[in-house]
């Protein structure tokens, strides 16, 4: 396994310690584009590029879980030009997984509201969802955030808990933390223990709310189409080097 690692940084990534889910915000496409002089679809077609790449050294490395935040809730209020790009990028991601997710043992799973999703898009997420069904559930599996909110997420749960108290399946007090969870969207997937958001901004933007009451954050100034393999072994090393204590003291 170490000799796929491609470390740059002084530490070294400890592989018997990663990260079980690892979250990324991709951000600084817009920026990336600009500053080449290029449109900003440009930068997130740059984008799905790093994705395919980061997913792909997750899964050899060995982490379990890779969620990336795709399309906000609050990205609608970009152009429609904008939104049809990203929206065309990842009917082609999906096109390809249905082709090749059984092959690679590549689960795939989506966290949001697909409702308004293109049906097309729709129709090819459920096919996605059928064949991640049918592989091993310690097999890789991609979490991809498309029409999400954190505030959303954890509003629809909450919507479906009192509808299940209402119909009689369940009541208000057995409500702890492990119930709740499984009416969210991430429902049987451990919190993201490392969460990352490349290019400079120090926000979580409304992304996985409930998920990372103790995640460790990693921010860089590097731009998500920059972001490459030796950057994430930068953040599993930072990772690995804090002091998690979920609130108790040190033994
Ligand atoms: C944030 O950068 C990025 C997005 C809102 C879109 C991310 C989408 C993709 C990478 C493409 C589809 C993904 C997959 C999984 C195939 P920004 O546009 O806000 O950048 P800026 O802050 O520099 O403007």
């Amino acid at each position: 396994m170490a000799d796929i690692l491609k470390t740059v940084t002084a530490g070294q990534v400890d592989v018997d310690r990663l990260p079980r889910h690892i979250a990324i915000i991709m951000d600084g496409n817009g920026r990336w584009a600009t500053r080449r002089g290029l449109p900003r679809t440009a930068g997130h077609k740059a984008g799905a590029e790093t994705f395919r790449r980061i997913a792909t050294y997750c899964k050899n490395l060995g982490v379990q879980y890779l969620t990336v935040y795709a399309f906000s809730t609050e990205n609608w209020k970009r152009s429609a030009d904008e939104v049809g790009t990203i929206m065309g990028l990842l009917k082609r991601y999906l096109q390809e997984a249905v082709a090749t997710m059984e092959r690679d043992n590549i689960r795939l799973h989506f966290f949001g509201d697909m409702s308004p999703i293109d049906p097309e898009l729709q129709a090819l997420a459920r096919e996605t969802d059928e064949i991640t069904e049918h592989l091993g559930a310690d097999a890789f599996q991609a979490n991809v955030c498309l029409n999400y909110g954190g505030r959303d997420e954890i509003l629809r749960a909450a919507r479906r808990f009192a509808e299940d108290c209402a119909a009689g399946k369940c009541a208000a007090d057995e409500l702890d933390d492990a119930l709740f969870s499984s009416y969210l969207d991430s429902a049987g997937i451990p919190d993201p223990e490392l969460i990352i958001r490349p290019s400079g901004e120090l926000r979580l933007s409304n992304f996985l709310l409930w998920q990372c009451a103790y995640s460790e954050f990693y921010y860089t100034d590097v731009l998500w189409p920059d972001f490459d393999e030796a950057e994430l072994e930068k953040a599993i090393v930072a990772y690995q080097a804090r002091d998690r204590r979920f609130g108790g003291v040190k033994k």
